[in-house]
């Protein structure tokens, strides 16, 4: 089947079966091009939650499929490629963060969304790299555990000198092998360019920043500006710049080698159709007193943020 085919076939059969197909920002351009909704994981799981269907094929990793069902339990969300993960979302055990509580009771424990419900159930608070700052800032507590990412933890305990936030040793392998002669080199053929980065790049790379934010916060940031803008985050976000904006050749990519998440690119056209017809991928099922738990951490995020 031709490539235009397979993508009207997909589309065609989700409306049959009542599904809604949802995608990261950072999945191939194809999957992009047929999903309903595209965007960065918090904004797709609120976004499912709005929905009259109840059956959704989350194209991205599982942590990301998971927060879906947390906020909406009702919904079948089907993972199309189940060993799709974010190596991230699992670099501390639910145990061990269950101890650190046991032993260190006024610390509270904030982690990024970029986790499992499992850990989402034992921590404080979630976060998303854009509420961050300001969760940490509105929390009581003097002493927090960040986790798993140090590097957008190192990026929160910067602006917040007046918390103690202890740093667990977690990292995004993708953004994180970013170094700032990356930077310094692209802007030597591009002096003129401003810099957007993700904030789980290492604090090195950060420095060079003229805007550091998430996904959906970067595109906002690049839509904005009417010159050159270099782009230090995962290649869809390039891919889909350049090709929805006008002069998409003014978005450029900061080391199109190192920033490829292959968690995120493994999930092919041919898998989101197999999905759609019930002939593939995991239906993520949640225990339901994890999944509150989980939800309450969430919960506790939105009523901060
Ligand atoms: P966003 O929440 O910014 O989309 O981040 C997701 C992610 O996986 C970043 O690497
Ligand atoms: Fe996880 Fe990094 Fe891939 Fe994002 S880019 S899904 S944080 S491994």
């Amino acid at each position: 089947m031709r490539v235009s085919e397979l993508k009207s076939k997909i589309v065609e059969e989700a409306k049959k079966r009542d599904t809604v197909i949802l995608a990261h920002t950072y999945q191939n351009p194809d999957i992009i091009d047929i999903a309903n909704i595209t965007g960065d994981s918090f904004f797709l799981s609120q976004k499912a939650k709005d929905l009259k269907e109840k059956r959704v094929i989350m194209c991205g990793v599982r942590f990301m499929a998971e927060s879906v069902k947390i906020l909406s339990p009702e919904t079948e969300v089907v993972l199309p490629v189940p060993s799709a993960t974010c190596l991230m979302a699992e670099q501390i055990s639910p145990e061990r963060v269950r101890e650190f509580k046991k032993n260190n009771p006024d610390t509270a424990v904030v982690a990024y969304i970029n986790t499992t419900a499992a850990l989402k159930a034992e921590c404080d608070v979630c976060v998303t790299s854009s509420s961050a700052l300001k969760i940490v800032k509105a929390l009581p507590n003097k002493d927090i555990l960040f986790i798993p990412d140090k590097n957008l933890g190192s990026y929160v305990k910067k602006q917040i000198p007046e918390k103690n936030i202890i740093l667990w040793d977690g990292y995004c392998p993708v953004h994180n092998k970013l170094t700032k002669e990356d930077i310094i080199e692209l802007k030597k053929e591009h002096p003129e360019a401003l810099f957007a980065v993700h904030p789980e790049s290492p604090e090195e790379v950060l420095e060079h920043a003229d805007m550091i934010g998430a996904t959906s916060e970067i595109i906002k940031f690049a839509k904005s500006q009417s010159g050159k803008v270099i782009i230090g985050t995962e290649i869809g976000v390039v891919d889909y710049l350049s090709t929805h904006e006008e002069n998409g050749e003014r978005f450029i990519q900061l080391s199109r080698e190192k920033l490829v998440c292959e968690d995120m690119k493994i999930t092919t056209l041919n898998d989101v159709y197999r999905a759609v017809i019930g002939e593939q991928g995991e239906s993520i099922e949640l225990d339901e007193v994890l999944r509150k738990k989980a939800l309450r951490s969430i919960d506790k995020m939105l009523e901060l943020g």
